[in-house]
């Protein structure tokens, strides 16, 4: 019970439609595993819905609130449910993001609304949650905010906005960290690299006109560690040491779950 009388709230704690967990979902059932209480918000009510049961099921303590991370307001209304319902906040986690599913393009195709809607989903959303978090972990003297970038921040990736806010994320959170080190509130973020959940691998099916099979196989080739991508698990994993009291001293970094493929050269 890494996470024994915690209260969290994962924002994108939905998922895609297609086969397999995503990191959103997969991060919201570990923590309720390890005894969180854990407000499943997702702008997809039905799919926090099912998120929040799938948690029930398995005896853990779950709600779902629907919510728009280009929304500031209902970011608010939904910190401020899970504080007034379980009496305070020790955990943040922000899962949204988008790539091709908001319309992301290469630079000679991009265009500014879908440049606008990504940066909002994938980062302002981040913000503004931490916004309407931080003065309540910071009245505490404690909390964990927990961001999902990804390792395109990093490596070569050909749209836009997706890397350009990604690696903004690693901005903000190392100065979320700093700023609010004082307080006792830490702040760490995770690039999971080529993982095996829908939003990665049915949205590219989809989108390409492939086989669920081939996006697959393709992603496969490219992971160093075993040729298989990661799955929604690993994430929630990393996310979880992140969240809880084993990370104590850790605040600032960035964390790649990527199988091995930062370090990969040529
Ligand atoms: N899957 C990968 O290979 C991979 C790699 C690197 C980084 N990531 C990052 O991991 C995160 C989650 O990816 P996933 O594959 O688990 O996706 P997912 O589709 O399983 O989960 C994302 C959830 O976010 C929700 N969402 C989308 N827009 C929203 C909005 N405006 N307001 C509120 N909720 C919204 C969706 O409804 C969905 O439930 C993203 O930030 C993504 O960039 C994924």
């Amino acid at each position: 019970m890494r996470l024994k009388d915690k209260v969290a709230v994962v924002i994108g704690a939905g998922q895609s439609p297609g086969e397999g967990i995503g990191n959103g979902r997969a991060t919201a059932i570990r923590f309720a595993q390890e005894g969180a209480a854990v407000l499943a918000v997702d702008r997809h009510l039905a799919s926090a819905e099912e998120t929040a049961a799938l948690i029930a099921k398995e005896g853990g303590k779950a709600a779902a609130f629907e919510a728009d991370v280009t929304k500031e307001a209902t970011l608010a209304a939904a910190i401020a449910h899970a504080h007034q319902k379980w009496g305070r906040l020790d955990i943040l986690h922000n899962n949204v993001g988008v790539s091709i599913a908001g319309g992301d393009a290469r630079i000679d195709e991009l265009t500014e609304e879908a440049f606008d809607r990504v940066s909002a989903i994938n980062l302002r959303g981040t913000i503004m949650a931490c916004k309407h978090a931080l003065p309540i972990m910071r009245a505490q003297k404690s909390g964990a905010i927990v961001n999902i970038s990804s390792v395109a921040a990093w490596v070569d990736y050909p749209l836009v906005c997706y890397r350009a806010t990604k690696a903004a994320m690693i901005a903000f959170t190392q100065q979320l960290a700093i700023q609010n080190a004082p307080f006792g509130v830490r702040a760490n973020v995770i690039l999971p690299g080529l993982m095996n959940t829908p939003m990665a691998v049915d949205t590219r099916a989809r989108v390409g006109n492939r086989s669920r099979a081939d996006v697959a196989a393709e992603r496969d080739a490219k992971v160093p560690l075993r040729g298989k991508m990661g799955t929604g698990w690993d994430v929630a994993n990393a996310a979880l040491f992140l969240a809880s009291d084993e990370a104590n001293f850790i605040t600032g970094v960035s964390l790649p779950v990527d199988g091995g493929q930062m370090v990969k050269v040529g």
